[in-house]
């Protein structure tokens, strides 16, 4: 079965509760008629927007699905401030951002804590979209396969065959995140296609085939298409393009 680009809009830390109802209002109109055997559209709005996020694409019946951009490694309790899978998948999140390298910069995110939210997601339904990628040192070094595929191998450890298919991996490299230093197709191809080579060698045929693999890193609707030409890089994980309504929608129609 071939691999549904997957577009997902990571909106960060933007925008207000109103700003974001009219941006996923806005997106429900530009994407109206989409094909989803050709491309889906997920958003990732802040914690605060899921709800109105939800009762939009529901009211609408919009062809976009939607997620978060962290989980709390935790099921319930006494975790002041977390999020738990629970409640995201109550709120009928398709997805959550995990291992995002703001997370592990800013927020001290381990390979463990990364694994434990992957763990998380899965055992509520949710698709972890994991996020691994080198920094410009590593880089340099020529270290990127190495150090992202150590990051796939932290954040999916103990995870069955069976679970890692239902994963999704975003490749993004720190140097080319807000930049708008976009990584080469090239580039994208390399580490997506090793990641995906680590992942049939570790859990066989079946996984490495359905696992869609994302480049993020400054995409925007002028870059996109010439990434997606590339055989491993199944979608994208969009940053700033993703916070209006027109560019987001050229993007996941890369294909018209
Ligand atoms: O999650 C999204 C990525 O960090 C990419 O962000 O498109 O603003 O470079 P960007």
């Amino acid at each position: 079965t071939p691999r549904i680009p997957l577009m997902a809009g990571n909106w960060k830390m933007n925008l207000d509760w109103k700003q974001g109802q009219a941006l996923v209002e806005d997106l429900g109109d530009a994407l109206k008629g989409l094909d989803s055997s050709k491309a889906e559209a997920a958003i990732l709005p802040p914690f605060v927007d899921l709800r109105t996020v939800q009762t939009v694409v529901d009211a609408g019946k919009l062809p976009i699905s939607f997620g978060a951009q962290d989980i709390s490694e935790h099921e319930e309790g006494a975790y002041t401030g977390e999020i738990s899978g629970q409640m995201l998948a109550a709120l009928g999140c398709t997805y959550a951002a995990v291992g995002h390298s703001e997370r592990r910069q800013y927020h001290g995110e381990t390979e463990q804590v990364t694994n434990a939210k992957v763990k998380a997601a899965l055992k509520n339904g949710i698709v972890p979209i994991l996020c691994v990628g080198e920094g410009l040192e590593d880089r340099k070094a020529g270290k990127q396969v190495a150090t992202s595929l150590a990051q796939v191998e932290g954040g999916l450890e103990g995870l069955s065959a069976a679970e890692v298919e239902k994963t999704v991996i975003a490749y993004e490299p720190v140097w080319a995140i807000g930049t708008g230093e976009v990584a080469t197709p090239d580039d994208a191809q390399e580490v997506c296609s090793a990641i995906r080579d680590w992942i049939r060698a570790a859990h066989g045929d079946s996984a490495a085939d359905s696992v869609r693999v994302l480049y993020g890193g400054s995409v925007k609707s002028s870059n996109v298409a010439e990434l997606m030409e590339k055989p491993d890089v199944d979608g994208a994980l969009v940053g700033g393009a993703s916070l209006k309504a027109d560019e987001f929608a050229k993007i996941v129609r890369f294909q018209d």
